[in-house]
């Protein structure tokens, strides 16, 4: 059978997730379930990032152990997901030791290939983004992503990879068609741009750091938070029962702030561990409020909660999925999503369904075998969400629309063969719908089938309140 790996970042446990988290969280979703839809074996994995000193310094003014703290919010990404009827194989966290005992194999593999030198770090770090901050990072001289006292100077011993010896390498596999890892296409230009304007070795470990992987060859040093994280994809195959052919992942997905670590520094280190590349990464953009990035740190994010309140748990993963920023960046919001909420599934979608259960009960319904079309598919595959919807309700939703109101079954006599025509024709493409729009809305379209299969059946209450 087919296999399909898919992960997501592993969050970090400094805070509860907001919109943008579950947007790639969403994503990822949709893509397990439109391959394990297609018959494929799917392993989805998503987690926690628990290390490093943004977290301890956070279970610190919390005034809890960080083990404590961490135990406390895990749950709560966990219970999260299971509201937005995510189906995760997996939940890691890289306070697992079954995880922390990889990634010391992996390092010690990369200090016994010689890639691995100690050294002095001078420079600016960004304890939001646990982050060494190039000069082409910086914005007067602070990360633009976090709050200006979240950029530290720091000056301290670091062991550095040798990254500079794999940059040839790694534009070799980048600008070969059959190893091209990154999508979307501009992505790669930037990345191949950045590699060839130079590059510096780059620290995999932290001196006084202590909340952390210790470094197996030097026990007072921990492994940057950051490489013990990108470990975790590869981890999850060794130690979670029954995954290890699971790997190479069929795709990473990432918002764009950390594409460098995931298609070069990641890339590299596997390099030199001698494992095998991941086939793609996928690199999104953001979610914006008033032009500003969703952030925790700046005080705009949308919690999961509240849109899961208001719209339901359907209607936010359609939400998320139609807004989705694949390319560029998504300006959302609560105004936009209800309008776009009442104008797609109250008054569109879900209209239809009420209109053609109310007028064709009883009626039979045809039977079919479903085959998805490839334009549908690719349009999943390259997460071109809004397309891909586009596409359903254009080909099955608007026709029957249309159709009916064309025919306008409503005048004519229950048992007209064109009444009876237009109705069966409206209850099979809503079938169609169904089946494509299932990985988005799993229980709306679940639920439509079963209104549709066999004979169309009276609906109890409309699928979506109008708000
Ligand atoms: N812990 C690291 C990732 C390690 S992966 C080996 C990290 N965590 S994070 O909690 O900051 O999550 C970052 C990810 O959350 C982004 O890459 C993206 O997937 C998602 N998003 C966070 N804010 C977002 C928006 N405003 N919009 C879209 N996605 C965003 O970085």
């Amino acid at each position: 059978m087919k296999k399909f790996f898919v992960t997501t970042p592993i969050y970090y446990i400094n805070d509860i997730p907001h919109i943008g988290h579950t947007c790639t969280t969403v994503a990822a979703d949709i893509l397990a379930r439109s391959h394990r839809q297609l018959g494929e074996e799917v392993f989805f994995l998503t987690g926690t990032d628990e290390h490093g000193q943004k977290v301890a310094e956070v279970a610190a003014k919390e005034g809890l152990e960080v083990k404590e703290y961490c135990d406390k919010i895990a749950p709560r990404f966990e219970e999260a997901w299971k509201k937005l009827n995510i189906s995760h194989d997996f939940f890691i966290r890289t306070t697992d030791p079954r995880h922390e005992k990889v990634v010391e194999e992996i390092m010690t593999k990369i200090y016994e290939k010689g890639d691995i030198y100690k050294g002095k770090y001078e420079g600016y770090y960004c304890i939001g983004c646990e982050k060494f901050l190039t000069e082409t990072d910086l914005v007067d001289q602070k990360c633009p992503l976090h709050p200006p006292q979240q950029t530290v100077k720091r000056s301290e011993e670091n062991w550095f990879f040798k990254l500079t010896k794999y940059v040839p390498k790694l534009i070799d596999l980048i600008e070969n068609d059959k190893t091209n890892y990154i999508f979307p296409d501009g992505k790669k230009s930037e990345i191949l741009a950045k590699l060839k304007a130079g590059v510096n070795d780059v620290s995999f470990s932290r001196e006084n750091v202590s909340w952390g992987v210790p470094l197996p060859w030097e026990k007072s040093h921990t492994i940057y938070v950051w490489i013990d994280a990108l470990i975790n994809y590869y981890s999850a195959t060794r130690f979670v029962e029954g995954k290890e052919d699971f790997w190479p992942a069929d795709i990473h997905l990432l918002g764009k702030e950390i594409l460098w670590f995931h298609t070069v520094i990641w890339q590299a280190m596997l390099l030199s561990a001698g494992i095998e590349l991941p086939k793609k990464t996928y690199t999104h953009s953001f979610y914006m409020i008033d032009g500003q990035k969703m952030s925790k740190s700046l005080g705009n994010a949308i919690s999961p909660e509240e849109l899961i309140s208001k719209f339901g748990v359907d209607g936010t993963r359609y939400l998320v999925a139609r807004s989705f920023p694949s390319t560029d960046d998504a300006d959302v919001g609560l105004k936009r999503f209800t309008e776009k909420y009442n104008a797609d599934l109250a008054n569109n979608l879900g209209n239809l369904v009420s209109r053609v259960c109310k007028l064709g009960v009883n009626l039979q319904s045809s039977n079919f075998k479903l085959q998805l079309e490839k334009e549908f598919v690719e349009k999943i595959d390259n997460l071109k969400f809004d397309e891909a919807v586009g596409w359903v309700f254009e080909n099955f939703v608007d026709k029957s629309n249309n159709r009916l109101n064309e025919v306008a079954p409503w005048k004519l006599s229950a048992n007209d063969p064109k009444r009876i025509e237009v109705l069966t024709e409206c209850a099979k493409n809503l079938q169609l719908a169904a089946w494509y729009l299932e990985p988005i809305m799993p229980q709306a379209c679940e639920k439509i089938k079963k209104l549709f299969e066999g004979e169309i059946k009276a609906l109890d209450k409309p699928l979506f309140m109008r708000i």
